[in-house]
């Protein structure tokens, strides 16, 4: 039987818990999809024995080993290369992408971000909402553009801050969320839902407004 499903590269550097989340979309047909490989820049984090786990080829190329950014850049490329993956899921990768290996893939990478964008880009995201005083915080699933947690956002989850919350405690209400969203914004792109063009996402449903918003209570 012909494999239609559309294939994709994960790429991470530590637990590869959003991994998983996919992983079991794609296990209970929430999501038909075929993991062809997955790439960790960080050698023995979890994300590797969860690919193991599941007979999913995985490699690591530690960003270490190389002299600069391009050079590591392009081996990553080579990798990714040989799968010809639809998309390119970005799963607590911690490494920020440079423009060029960014044009070689335009539009099919997708990444995690754990605040509601444009709020907090970069890090320590669950720290400096608590410290803003916000009532909400979240995460959001975009498309990687050149611009660091700046591409059109897919969907984004809403979780509310508590009186007594800690930044280890909103994160970890955080990732559950995340879970819940990855594997939503995956199947908004394959179902073409949603089309990415021009730097933009379009929706020719009118009721399908981007960023799609779900609220975990
Ligand atoms: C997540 O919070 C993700 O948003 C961030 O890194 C974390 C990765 O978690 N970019 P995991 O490796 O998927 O468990």
């Amino acid at each position: 039987m012909q494999n239609t499903k559309d294939s994709v590269v994960v790429l991470l550097s530590g637990s590869g818990s959003n991994f998983q989340a996919i992983i079991d979309a794609s296990k209970n047909n929430e999501l038909d999809i075929k993991i062809k490989a997955v790439i960790s820049n960080t050698p023995g984090v979890k994300g590797l024995e969860r690919a193991n786990r599941e007979n999913i080829p995985s490699k690591v190329i530690n960003n270490n080993d190389y002299s600069s950014r391009s050079k590591f850049e392009k081996s990553l490329l080579s990798e990714i290369k040989k799968y010809s993956p639809k998309y390119i899921i970005l799963a607590g990768f911690m490494r920020v992408l440079s423009s060029e290996f960014i044009d070689n893939f335009n539009g099919v990478i997708l990444n995690i971000h754990p605040s509601l964008l444009p709020k907090f880009p970069g890090l320590n995201t669950h720290k400096r909402a608590l410290e803003a005083n916000e009532e909400w915080h979240g995460c959001t699933v975009h498309i990687v553009t050149k611009e660091l947690d700046a591409g059109p956002p897919i969907i984004q989850c809403r979780v509310p801050i508590k009186k007594d919350d800690d930044d280890r405690l909103l994160a970890s209400r955080v990732l559950i969320a995340e879970h819940l969203i990855y594997k939503k914004a995956i199947k908004l792109m394959l179902t073409k839902q949603l089309i990415y063009k021009n730097n933009k996402l379009i929706s020719l449903n009118e009721d399908l407004i981007t960023p799609v918003q779900i609220t975990l209570e």
